[in-house]
């Protein structure tokens, strides 16, 4: 196992359990033994580094494996894997302790990252799938790191008949496309309905016109 009497240094943790998603569900614990045994061989059973794992993928994972991976890793983010472990001990209970658990990643991430959600599911003995279905049944989780910009916008019906639709139309058009710096979230009633069309950015309460005003004013639009 991962967890015990192993100190990884940096991101290292994050890249194996990465490195890991990339192995079938069904074999991943034999893998994870035989690539921890070879870890604790490079770092002479010291502390891991982020270096040590790029070099068992280079040299133990074939392409187009390899590749995949390594791009992975340049693309992560500082997840910090103690932090995750030390959440997941927190709440000691079983499947019911679940949705503490993703509130907490929520809160400490700002999103919920798949490598954090892998260490979940092998602690607590759930499905992956199970995992991903919570966090995208419950509009309180993310999966991706939250953008510059979060902005919340109501759906609700007092919204909708002042022309919360169409705002909404045009933020999505905004918050679509990988280089958008908005993050859209979608709520049926933000308690503020004499705003009505309401939107939140970053926090602060607009109504419509306003908040898209304020919108192009931070797109420099
Ligand atoms: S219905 Fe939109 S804020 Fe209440």
């Amino acid at each position: 196992m991962t967890d015990v009497h192993v100190e990884w240094q940096g991101k290292s943790q994050a890249m194996f359990e990465k490195m890991l998603q990339e192995v079938p569900e069904a074999v991943r614990d034999v893998f994870r033994g035989n690539l921890m045994g070879l870890l604790q061989q490079k770092s002479k059973e010291g502390v891991i580094f982020e270096d040590h794992v790029v070099e068992v993928v280079n040299e133990k994972v074939p392409e187009p494996f390899k590749s995949n991976i390594l791009k992975a890793f340049s693309l992560m983010g500082g997840v910090d894997m103690n932090k995750v472990s030390e959440i997941i001990e927190k709440f000691s209970g079983g499947q019911e302790s679940l949705i503490s658990i993703l509130h907490a990643l929520q809160d400490q991430f700002g999103y919920c990252p798949a490598e954090a959600l892998l260490l979940v599911s092998q602690k607590k003995g759930v499905f992956l799938s199970t995992l991903y279905r919570l966090v995208t049944s419950y509009q309180a989780f993310r999966t991706e790191p939250p953008r510059k910009y979060t902005v919340t916008v109501c759906n609700g019906t007092g919204c909708h008949v002042k022309g919360g639709g169409a705002v909404l139309r045009e933020l999505e058009k905004k918050a679509s496309g990988n280089g958008s710096q908005i993050t859209l979230e979608k709520v049926r009633c933000l308690g503020c309905c004499d705003l009505s069309p309401a939107l939140i950015i970053n926090g602060q309460v607009y109504s419509g016109s306003e908040g898209q005003a304020k919108i192009s004013e931070l797109l420099g639009k």
